[in-house]
């Protein structure tokens, strides 16, 4: 099985920014987390961020064929991005969306989310601990 685990703006400056919401761990952290994760349940995994929407729209392109799943953080692309919706629905792949905050207890503008309607399942505000829930998710379906 392989995933493609999609991370989008500003989720390269984890353990910089707002500590107090998204914690003091970094993005490096996030990746080997994530590839721990992922060899301990024997998936491949293609970790990938960009603070660009366009690229992200490619890079979901890009797993058709390829994966045979995407867990998604569009971080505040989710709240604006019908581009990255509409890429998720052209590929047709089980999609998971994730996020490291509590989004759902957070301002009036997160409460919308464009590329979760396209998504079978949401783990929102468990940290890094939610993109584990996605990849055991995607593997048990
Ligand atoms: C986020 C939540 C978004 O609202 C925000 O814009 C982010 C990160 C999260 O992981 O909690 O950048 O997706």
């Amino acid at each position: 099985m392989t995933l493609y685990i999609i991370n989008g703006p500003n989720i390269n400056m984890l353990g910089i920014r707002e500590p107090e919401i998204y914690g003091s761990k970094t993005y490096a952290d996030l990746v080997n987390f994530i590839k721990t994760v992922c060899m301990e349940n024997e998936v491949e995994c293609d970790i990938f961020q960009s603070n660009s929407e366009g690229d992200i729209v490619t890079k979901i392109q890009q797993a058709y064929g390829h994966a045979d799943g995407i867990i998604i953080n569009p971080a505040a692309y989710t709240h604006t991005s019908v581009a990255i919706l509409d890429a998720l629905k052209a590929v047709g792949l089980p999609a998971v969306e994730v996020h490291i905050s509590d989004v759902d207890s957070r301002e009036d503008f997160r409460q919308i989310s464009y590329a979760g309607m396209a998504c079978e399942k949401r783990f929102s505000g468990l940290g890094f601990e939610g993109y584990r829930q996605a990849v055991l998710y995607l593997i048990n379906k």
